[in-house]
């Protein structure tokens, strides 16, 4: 059944590998992007906030794609749409500024017509689309995921974030394609390589499972993708091995990059954290934004309100492009 009001959708941000787990683990994170999308005469996209410059507002767009296909998979006509969005999330930073919209527009786009398919039914078009279940099954599920796919399929586990959990997150002001930070991957590694990652991502899932943090600064190690792209982001080594000595339980680049997270306790103000890394980045020439993030429970949310009521989250002071 389809809403005439149309659906609105808000869904997190996402830091995806946490480390170790490459392409397999994720955690959503409390910045967010809304989609509101209600039937129309013609196609038409307004894009709000100053991340989403530049992106086509025409049936080009990602969402309206992307919307296309769920009414194709569930055998509904395709009409044309209005779209609205609204994100928070810094694009091309690593934190999954792409998953977020594509579960947003894979949400959206179910919900406007009755919610035929199932969450992993979206988590599988999803993870297809993105080709990463990490950041993809964060912002669908929020909290923190364990998942992998097989080309086909994506299986993730969803585990609730210790409530003693927090981040902080160094943005620095320069875009990094994931391309390019996957560009400068090996093709193949060692044994040795592969058996470092996979019991310290196996740590790390019980530690953050049990909330055992002092493993984390052990458990939070890789070899598999984090020393390639060290390169792309001036001050990323000496900053992962130095955070927990400025109160870091441990320390990561987030997705492909080029934003590094610490994990901390988030009940103890990271003063000396969120100074440590700015100076460390600064050094190297980096400016960067430096604030604390919280985990997100949720993932993508269908909020109780018509498409139009995105106006009511979007500040004033960002002009509509589109
Ligand atoms: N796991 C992915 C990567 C995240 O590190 O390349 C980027 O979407």
């Amino acid at each position: 059944m389809l809403q005439q009001q149309g659906v609105l959708v808000k869904v997190p941000a996402s830091t995806a590998n946490l480390g170790p787990g490459f392409d397999s683990l994720g955690m959503a994170l409390s910045l967010h992007l809304w989609v509101g999308m209600k039937p129309a005469e013609r196609t038409q996209v307004r894009l709000h906030g100053p991340e989403l410059t530049g992106i086509p507002t025409d049936e080009t767009n990602l969402i309206v794609q992307i919307a296309k296909r769920v009414f194709d998979e569930a055998g509904v006509p395709i009409i044309p749409l209005d779209v609205d969005v609204y994100s928070e999330i810094p694009l091309t930073r690593g934190l999954g500024s792409s998953a977020s919209a594509i579960v947003g527009a894979l949400v959206a786009a179910n919900a406007l017509i009755g919610h035929p398919l199932s969450q992993q039914r979206l988590f599988d078009m999803a993870t297809t689309i993105e080709r990463h279940p990490d950041n993809v099954g964060a912002s669908l599920y929020g909290g923190i995921i364990v998942a992998a796919w097989d080309g086909q399929q994506a299986n993730a586990i969803r585990v609730e974030p210790h409530k003693a959990l927090g981040t902080v997150v160094a943005i620095p002001r320069f875009h990094l394609e994931t391309k390019a930070a996957r560009h400068v991957l090996p093709r193949q590694v060692s044994m040795a390589d592969a058996v470092y990652n996979i019991s310290r991502s196996s740590l790390l899932v019980a530690a953050l499972c049990t909330g055992d943090f002092a493993q984390l600064s052990f458990a939070m190690k890789d070899k598999l993708h984090q020393p390639y792209r060290a390169p792309l982001i001036p001050g990323m080594s000496k900053l992962l091995e130095e955070a927990v000595q400025h109160g870091a339980y441990g320390a990561a680049l987030s997705g492909a990059g080029p934003t590094l997270i610490a994990f901390t306790n988030k009940e103890q103000e990271p003063l000396a954290l969120v100074m440590f890394m700015r100076e460390t980045l600064v050094q190297h020439g980096v400016e960067a934004d430096v604030f604390q993030l919280l985990p997100c429970s949720e993932g993508a949310l269908c909020l109780n309100a018509a498409a139009e009521e995105i106006k009511s989250v979007i500040p004033s002071t960002y002009k509509e492009h589109g």
